[in-house]
This record gives C-alpha cells, structure tokens and sequence, in this order.
C-alpha cells in the first residue's frame, strides 16, 4: 500500500516490515533515527515506544499510544494517525458520529485512539469491555461512560453507533464480540477488523438492514495520514486502497 503510493507520487523509496522482538527495540530506534525517514509502530510497540521519542503530537500524548515516527533530522517524533485515520474512514462511508450515542466494544490501544477521536469531533461515548477494570481505567482517563454487564443490551440497542474494537472475529470468523441478534435498533455497526472483511458481526447487522463498514478504510487512512506525515505529499487513497484489497486477497490465499 505504501510502496505503491510511493510509486503513484513518483516519490523513491521502500517500505518494509522490520521485525522487532521487545527488547530489541531501543536498539531498532537508534537505527530509525541513523537510517530512516520514518516508520509505522505496531503491535506490541505502540505504548511501549513513547519513552524513547524526543517529541509527541498532542494526539499521540493524549491517546498514550503512537503508531506513527517521523525522522527529522535525526530528531525522533511521534504521531497518532490510527485516531484521525477512522474519522476519514466514518466520512468516507457517510456515516455520522457528530453528537452521536457511540458504542465503543473493548478497551484496548485501538478503543482508546478511536475514543479519543470520536470524543474530539463531539460524540457521546460508552465503553463495554470484558475486563471492567480496562474499560474503567479508558473511561476515567478520557472522560467516557462505563457500560457494565447488565446495561449492555440497553446501551447496545439505544446506540447510534456500535464500533467493535476487540480482536473477536478475527482469529475464528464465526465468532462474535455480542451475542446472536443483539444489536442496534437503528445505528450502523463499524468493525475495524479489516481481515475477513466481513465479519460475524458485520454480516448479523447486514441481515438486519443496518449500515456497516468494515476494518480496511481505517487501515487505509492511517497509512494515507502517515504518508503525508513522511513525505509532505497526500498520496493517492484510490491507488493505496487497490493495493491494500491485493494484499489482503494474496494474505487471504496463502
Ligand atoms: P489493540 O491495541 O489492538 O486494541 P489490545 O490492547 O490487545 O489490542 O486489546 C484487545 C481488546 O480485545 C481488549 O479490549 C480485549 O479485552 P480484555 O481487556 O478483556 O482482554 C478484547 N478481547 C480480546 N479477546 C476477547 C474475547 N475473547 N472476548 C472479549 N473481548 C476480547
């Protein structure tokens, strides 16, 4: 997807994975900084990395997590594009969140970028998470509504917004973070997984004609948002899309 908009833009350069245990990664950092324009962080680095950087954005400070490195002048400075990335993706697909009831399922890094977000353009935030103690640290920090087990159901069917967050559906396709037929009256239902790219829940919320949209728009806008961070240029999204859908499809054949 990088490459490919590197190409589009006529820009040179490469894009690779760097694979990078834990205790690695100060080491992979002082590489960065020497050898690199800059990078994506994933897991299990996000959090992790932030001591290690000479700047933040105001996002990336806030959220507590950064997915993104831009290298100036051996300078190392963090970014969140994960955050903005999943508002482009919701404008994209028409579906509104401003003033919104959002449903936020999982309390992870993800739950945490996409809360920040959401709360920033004006929506309403719950979170549901299965471990309650996650969800209640997320929601003290960032000022959220704790839905606990009994209220889930109510909080679900009242919501505008359902955005699953957790990994369930990604391993096992069949499973889903909700039981069967629990879902919103009337809002749309967003998954970020983007591999199957119809999820167990996505395909439920179909069936019930509500509107969905799936993980790969947020993946692609983060990287879109990165690009520009890196490079100065807005990318191609068209072209990073159609290299994203060939990736998955190869991933999906192998
Ligand atoms: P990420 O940074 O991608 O958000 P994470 O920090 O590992 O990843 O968070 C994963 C989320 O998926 C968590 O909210 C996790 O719930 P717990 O806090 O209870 O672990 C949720 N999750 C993972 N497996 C789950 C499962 N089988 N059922 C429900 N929630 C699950």
């Amino acid at each position: 997807m990088q490459e490919a908009a590197l190409k589009a833009a006529g820009l040179e350069g490469s894009y690779r994975a760097l694979e990078t245990p834990p205790p690695f990664l100060r080491a992979r950092l002082q590489e960065i900084r020497r050898d690199y324009s800059g990078v994506n962080i994933t897991i299990p680095h996000k959090e992790s990395v932030l001591p290690y950087l000479d700047e933040l954005s105001p996002e990336a400070r806030a959220i507590g997590a950064v997915n993104t490195i831009v290298c100036d002048q051996h300078r190392l400075i963090g970014y969140n594009t994960d955050a903005p990335g999943f508002i482009s993706g919701l404008d994209e697909a028409g579906i509104s969140y401003r003033h919104k009831k959002a449903l936020i399922l999982g309390a992870g890094g993800a739950a945490r970028a996409i809360a920040y977000a959401l709360k920033e353009e004006g929506a309403h935030i719950a979170v549901y998470n299965r471990t309650l103690e996650r969800a209640q640290a997320l929601c003290e920090a960032l000022g959220l509504h704790l839905v606990t087990e009994p209220l889930l159901e109510a909080a679900v069917r009242s919501c505008d917004l359902l955005i699953n967050t957790t990994s369930v559906g990604l391993q096992d396709p069949q499973s889903s973070p909700l039981p069967e037929g629990l879902l919103p009256c009337e809002g749309a239902v967003v998954d970020i997984i983007y591999n199957p790219s119809l999820t167990r829940l996505m395909q439920e919320a179909q069936k019930a004609g509500l509107p969905t949209l799936g993980g790969l728009p947020m993946l692609v806008w983060q990287g879109a948002l990165a690009f520009e961070l890196w490079t100065g240029v807005k990318p191609d999204v068209r072209v990073m899309y159609e290299a994203a859908r060939a990736g998955l499809g190869e991933a999906l054949q192998t």
